[in-house]
């Protein structure tokens, strides 16, 4: 695993930018898992910039999506498809039908999300997988207690993840306590692992996934056994990594010809 610590939070979006406009420039039918949530906000926003710029197209690429909600209506606001396409996906130039997301308004729920397994696989598999990370060590809806195996399927919310997205939602609204999120299983069958951690309060959770022991308590911390995954993380969120200092040094002195 690797560890990026910026010494400021604007370089988060530049930096996995740059490694998304790589993976593209090598391979312009490229997959990619795009997350929900605010930490990957720069990274879009800078690969918006890049596009009308002419450096990056998503023309050829396809894209999945790490979670849905269940229970909101297709088209609600806060659904995550409505999410995505007003962050990141209607910003560029992906091509129509060319961004999945797990069917959080199927009938039958089971179909849906063994239909969406089948739809990455028969994509060839992600590329490169952003993620953030939940307050409660989970990455897209994995919540504690979630199989490291496990794949695409319903998931109920622990009640401090739906405080979490009440924010969200208008006062009054009820917040979705159910969900279908690819599975701990499935975001590691993806070839490279980006994720993005800022702010003092992903500073606990983060040091879990990275520095604790790999345990379904701590969903994130699966990414420990993935052969690729790079973590970039703010100072504030960096603050209680023990090897702070020498994830710093190897990045000082990383080749330049590695990449992330
Ligand atoms: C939700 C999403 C996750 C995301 C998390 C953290 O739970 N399902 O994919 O990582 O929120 O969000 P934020 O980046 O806003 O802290």
């Amino acid at each position: 695993m690797e560890v990026v610590i910026v010494s400021d939070a604007t370089e988060i979006g530049p930096l996995v930018a740059d490694a998304v406009e790589a993976l593209l420039a090598g391979n312009p039918c490229a997959v990619l898992g795009l997350a929900t949530g605010s930490s990957p906000l720069p990274v879009y926003d800078e690969l918006v910039r890049r596009c009308a710029d002419g450096r990056v197209s998503f023309s050829r690429a396809t894209a999945f999506l790490l979670d849905e909600y269940v229970g909101l209506p297709a088209g609600h606001p806060e659904s995550y498809r409505s999410v995505i396409d007003r962050a990141f996906v209607g910003r560029v130039d992906f091509g129509a039908g060319a961004v999945h997301g797990p069917d959080g308004t199927a009938a039958d729920v089971v179909a849906a999300c063994r239909a969406y397994e089948d739809a990455i696989a028969a994509a060839g598999g992600v590329d490169l997988q952003l993620l953030g990370l939940g307050r409660d060590g989970h990455i897209a809806f994995n919540e504690p207690g979630s199989s490291l195996g496990s794949r695409t399927r319903l998931k109920t919310l622990t009640s401090q993840t739906v405080s979490d997205n009440r924010r969200f939602f208008d006062p009054g609204d009820d917040v979705p306590r159910h969900v279908l999120t690819q599975g701990v299983g499935t975001i590691l069958d993806a070839r490279h692992l980006v994720l993005v951690a800022a702010g003092a309060v992903k500073a606990e959770p983060l040091a879990r996934v990275v520095e604790g022991p790999v345990t379904a308590m701590v969903p994130g911390s699966a990414l420990q056994l993935h052969p690729h995954v790079t973590v970039v993380a703010d100072a504030a969120a960096a603050a209680e990594l023990t090897l702070a200092d020498y994830y710093r040094a190897a990045w000082a002195g990383k080749p330049a010809w590695q990449g992330l």
